[in-house]
């Protein structure tokens, strides 16, 4: 601890609460895009809670571009920030400012997604994201009962932004339940689009995951034939697929994944233009975040739970891995509603 004398105190839930004598710990936290909605929450609920905690917070947002994530950082350092938080856009392009880390021994946590190609990580929080595309597609092989039926059915997959670490993760989470399937010919998948690179969708855009949609419809179901899954790995994807079917396509609606929750994709479930999406409730990842602060700043062994999995090709980072599930409209209520992460009227 380089300045400002801090006490921490377990409360009866769990969390630390600080008490500064002298000055709050700064502590700067670092996201990628106001785009997406999980990330506005991410960051407001870290706020929210590290205030709470009696922390100063420099909260920064990089509008899905490198080098403004690369400066907000830069700038928290010389702001005195004692933690980073960061959520990064790109895992293996913040080089620079973690080497600044380093050199100035603040402690950094990777949040979400890890940060590669550097020994400056000190932990990594997130949800285990290998096992949210297990759950996606478990949920893809249950709801199309691919063990018993006969098939053949028709797959296509929509996968995440190759800069970031998470996406290899729930393809691959999702492709080792699927791919017994597809070798044995009960899921075709038309396009001939499998592997990584060609399914992936840089910045995890909508309308990049719509347009490529659009192109596979067109090239591959203007037949009339059906898809009758299609594995999106998370919500923003599966919402450009969802709009690439509503306007180029009259078939049977297929089995679409998702991930976060978002409202709109709630929404799309509720209507039953989504079938599922997995929940990672945004509130559970802060929380353990800002133990994992309160830990550093206090000197104490920080919470981890996983010291095996997460290498970054330079070190295996000390993880914290938090349980996703999987949410659709028979559990959506319980899950989101009756939990308070949104009300009723949100979802209208
Ligand atoms: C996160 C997902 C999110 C995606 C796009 C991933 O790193 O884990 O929750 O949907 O980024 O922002």
């Amino acid at each position: 601890m380089k300045k400002g004398l801090v006490m921490a105190t377990a409360t009866l839930a769990g969390v630390m609460a600080i008490s500064t004598s002298a000055f709050a710990a700064k502590v700067g936290v670092s996201m990628p895009t106001k785009d997406l909605q999980r990330w506005n929450q991410d960051g407001a609920n870290m706020e929210k809670e590290l205030t709470d905690a009696g922390f100063e917070v420099d909260l920064q947002y990089a509008s899905n571009d490198v080098q403004t994530q690369l400066n907000q950082i830069q700038n928290m350092i010389s702001q005195g920030a004692e933690v980073l938080v960061i959520a990064a856009i790109e895992g293996s392009s913040l080089g620079e400012a973690l080497d600044m880390a380093a050199e100035n021994e603040i402690p950094v946590i990777a949040y979400d997604r890890l940060l590669m190609d550097s020994d400056a990580v000190s932990y990594y929080a997130t949800f285990d994201n290998y096992m949210v595309g297990t759950v996606q597609g478990t949920y893809i092989k249950d709801t199309l009962d691919l063990d018993n039926a006969d098939g053949p059915f028709n797959l296509e997959i929509t996968a995440g932004d190759p800069g970031d670490n998470n996406a290899r993760y729930f393809y691959q989470g999702a492709v080792d339940v699927l791919n017994p399937y597809i070798e044995e010919g009960k899921l075709v998948v038309k396009s001939g689009q499998t592997e990584f690179d060609d399914v992936a969708t840089p910045l995890w855009a909508t309308e990049t995951a719509q347009t490529r949609a659009e192109n596979i419809l067109s090239t591959n179901y203007a037949d009339g034939s059906n898809v009758d899954a299609w594995l999106c790995s998370n919500d923003s994807t599966a919402l450009g697929v969802e709009a690439a079917l509503a306007a180029n396509y009259n078939g049977e609606y297929p089995i679409i994944t998702g991930q976060d929750c978002d409202i709109l994709s709630t929404k799309a479930m509720i209507d039953g233009k989504q079938s599922m999406s997995v929940f990672k409730d945004t509130r559970t990842l802060a929380s353990q975040v800002v133990k994992m602060v309160g830990q550093i700043i206090n000197g104490e062994e920080v919470d981890v739970n996983d010291t095996e999995t997460y290498d970054n090709n330079v070190i295996v980072v000390p993880s914290y891995l938090c349980e996703p599930v999987f949410a659709d409209i028979n559990n959506y209520k319980e899950l989101l509603i009756d939990s308070g992460y949104y009300t009723e009227d949100q979802l209208q």
